[in-house]
């Protein structure tokens, strides 16, 4: 793999223009900023350009243009860019066959995309090759790989991923610690920190807001230090004990058994030099606020952030952040009251212009978590596109993965099938199909998944 990450750093320190195309997601935006900083600091000119997918349209638009040297990052695993001079650092799936001369892909090494490395995280191993004064970058590659939930099966960050974490330590840029997993530790007020807990979802809790205020005042904890709302970072270690050993409690008694439970407290990464209490100080507070920017139209207001704006951009950045929440909440609600139907082998809901095709991924992964509890089928989402085409997404359990479960394969080929593109990872992945082609889709879905579980 070292040889991979070498000639592909050669051919960008032999080119003098680097047109940079990466994805609009947390992983992209993380993976675009390395690159971008890498070239900014060897002095080349570079650009930069953020797609949705790699389509034909980018690629047609891309060999127009023609550029020295395209650098694809946290996409570009597939054959149709060959006519392009290239570099790709990815991590989706993609086999020997199918992926150019000049692609940096974990799983053409054995090694697993889904959890190991990110697109962010491979874009990282080249630019520590052309510069070992980069391993600062490292910090953002944690990121990119919080950004897609790696931390989320083991409850830490794995194989790779591990020893970026060290050269993120080694430049004072990472550390680590165990701490509750919940989304929000150093913002939300505690109440809504509960309020929002979904991995593991807290019975009777999870969704109330009144309960969790009141299951907090019950266990006397102050839910205000003044006229400030406590956040998860300011309660003493013995709240937080009696907090976590209170949770504990209900889902053992609610039959959830020890397993998740566990799952409670895990690893959770600190941008050291970022300011405490701030959405850049916790990697995964840093992606949710990269996903409000990218995914609205706005990526370069996070990749500046990314890059060390800490006026402007992240004034913006933050303004968007609001706005996603809301529309994460709103979104969620659509998708139920549209209704989410289930079949034998997998769940669906088709939420057609109420919900954006850029975040009907994370909607689609969050109804999962929910449903989770009842019914271990892979969820798929539909959500319209601007231009009339209708976006898949698809989420998957590790317990599915673990019975064979490939949505990345199924999706290609049942949107491959119905005239679409599809692709992702076995637990997670996407697609675009033209419209009123949902059904067939479906249909031939369900099969594929059926070989893939039986
Ligand atoms: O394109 P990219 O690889 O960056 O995106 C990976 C996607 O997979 C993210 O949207 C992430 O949220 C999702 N994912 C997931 N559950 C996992 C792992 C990844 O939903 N366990
Ligand atoms: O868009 P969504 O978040 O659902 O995508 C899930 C995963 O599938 C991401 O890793 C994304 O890059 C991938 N994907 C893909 N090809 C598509 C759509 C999504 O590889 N056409
Ligand atoms: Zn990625």
């Amino acid at each position: 793999m070292f040889k991979q990450v070498k000639k592909v750093a050669d051919r960008i320190i032999n080119s003098e223009h680097v047109h940079i195309v990466t994805h609009i997601d947390a992983d992209g935006v993380a993976a675009g900023s390395i690159a971008a900083s890498t070239l900014q600091r060897m002095g080349k000119n570079y650009s930069i350009q953020f797609v949705k997918q790699l389509d034909e349209f980018v690629i047609e638009d891309l060999l127009n243009k023609n550029p020295e040297l395209v650098w694809f990052t946290d996409l570009g695993s597939t054959m149709e860019i060959s006519k392009l001079n290239h570099v790709v650092t990815d991590h989706h799936q993609c086999s020997s066959e199918n992926c150019t001369p000049y692609t940096l892909n974990p799983h053409l090494f054995g090694l697993d995309g889904s959890i190991e490395i990110s697109g962010a995280g491979t874009t990282y191993l080249v630019s520590k090759t052309i510069d070992k004064n980069n391993i600062d970058l490292a910090s953002l590659a944690v990121v990119g790989a919080c950004g897609d939930l790696q931390d989320r099966k083991q409850r830490r960050l794995v194989g790779l991923n591990r020893s970026i974490l060290e050269d993120g330590r080694k430049a004072e840029t990472v550390e680590w610690q165990m701490d509750v997993q919940y989304f929000g530790r150093e913002t939300r007020p505690i109440y809504k920190l509960l309020q929002y807990a979904t991995d593991p979802l807290i019975p009777g809790i999870t969704g109330r807001e009144e309960a969790c205020i009141s299951f907090l005042v019950d266990l006397g904890i102050p839910l205000k230090d003044g006229d400030r709302w406590r956040r998860w970072i300011d309660l003493t270690k013995e709240e937080k004990r009696k907090i976590l050993s209170a949770i504990t409690k209900m889902l053992l008694q609610k039959g959830f058994g020890n397993a998740l439970a566990k799952r409670l407290i895990g690893e959770v990464y600190i941008l050291t030099q970022e300011d405490q209490g701030t959405e850049l100080h916790d990697a995964k507070e840093f992606a949710t606020l990269l996903n409000s920017t990218a995914r609205y139209g706005k990526p370069e207001v996070g990749l500046r952030v990314c890059m060390q704006d800490r006026e402007e951009a992240l004034k913006e950045a933050r303004s968007l952040l609001k706005s996603h929440r809301h529309n994460l909440i709103e979104g969620i609600q659509f998708a139920k009251d549209e209704g989410i139907i289930r079949g034998k082998y997998l769940q669906y809901f088709h939420a057609g212009e109420g919900i954006r095709d850029t975040i009907v991924g994370i909607i689609t992964g969050m109804l999962l978590n929910e449903e989770e509890t009842t019914a271990d089928l892979p969820m798929i989402g539909f959500a319209a596109t601007e231009d009339g085409r209708i976006k898949v997404s698809a989420r998957g359990t590790k317990r599915l993965v673990n019975k064979g479960l490939n949505l990345s394969a199924a999706l290609k080929k049942a949107a491959e099938k119905v005239g679409g593109i599809g692709g992702g990872h076995d637990i997670a992945a996407g697609a675009t199909i033209p419209k009123g082609e949902e059904e067939r889709f479906l249909e031939i879905l369900e099969k594929e998944l059926k070989n893939q579980l039986s």
